[in-house]
C-alpha cells in the first residue's frame, strides 16, 4: 500500500490498531454526497467510482483512499463513491482518524500529497475545458 509505505513498524501498529476490514459488493455507495462523513476508507482489492452530481469524476483502485475530505474539513461528502467490483476496504473511523494525522506525521503528509494531486488534475481538467 503506498499510503503506508517508508512508515515505521510503530506507526504501521498504531495504524493497524485502529483499523477496521470489511467487504462490499459491486454497485454499494461507500460514501454518499451531501452526507456527514464518518470514516476514512482505503481500497485493498477492487475498485470504485467517484461521482460527484452523478455524473463519474474519478476512478480509485486497490491502494487509492477516499473519505478523508470530510473527515478533515468537517463538511458534508463532496462526492459519492459507489463500489464497481466487490471490494474490500480498510475503514478508519472519524476519531480514529484524527489521532492518526497527528500521531503518524508521515501519513498526514502522504494524504496531504495526494490532494495536492487530485486538485492538479481537477485543475487540467477545468483548464483544458476553457
Ligand atoms: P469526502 O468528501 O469525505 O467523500 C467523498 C470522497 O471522494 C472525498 O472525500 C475524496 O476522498 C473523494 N474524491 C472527491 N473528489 C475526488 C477526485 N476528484 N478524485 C479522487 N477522489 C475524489
Amino acid at each position: 500500500m503506498p499510503l503506508f509505505s517508508g512508515l515505521s513498524c510503530r506507526d504501521l501498529d498504531l495504524i493497524a490498531r485502529q483499523t477496521d476490514v470489511i467487504r462490499a459488493d459491486g454497485g454499494r455507495v461507500l460514501t454518499r454526497q451531501g452526507a456527514l462523513g464518518e470514516e476514512f476508507l482505503l481500497i485493498v482489492d477492487g475498485s470504485a467510482r467517484v461521482e460527484r452530481d452523478a455524473k463519474p469524476i474519478a476512478r480509485l483502485e486497490a491502494g487509492d483512499f477516499f473519505g478523508e475530505m470530510s473527515l478533515m474539513d468537517g463538511k458534508p461528502r463532496s462526492a459519492t463513491v459507489i463500489a464497481e467490483t466487490p471490494v474490500t476496504l480498510l475503514v478508519v473511523d472519524r476519531r480514529s482518524f484524527r489521532s492518526l494525522l497527528d500521531g503518524v506525521p508521515g501519513l498526514r503528509r502522504k494524504i496531504s500529497v495526494t490532494l495536492c494531486e487530485r486538485l492538479r488534475k481537477a485543475d487540467a481538467g477545468l483548464a483544458s475545458r476553457n
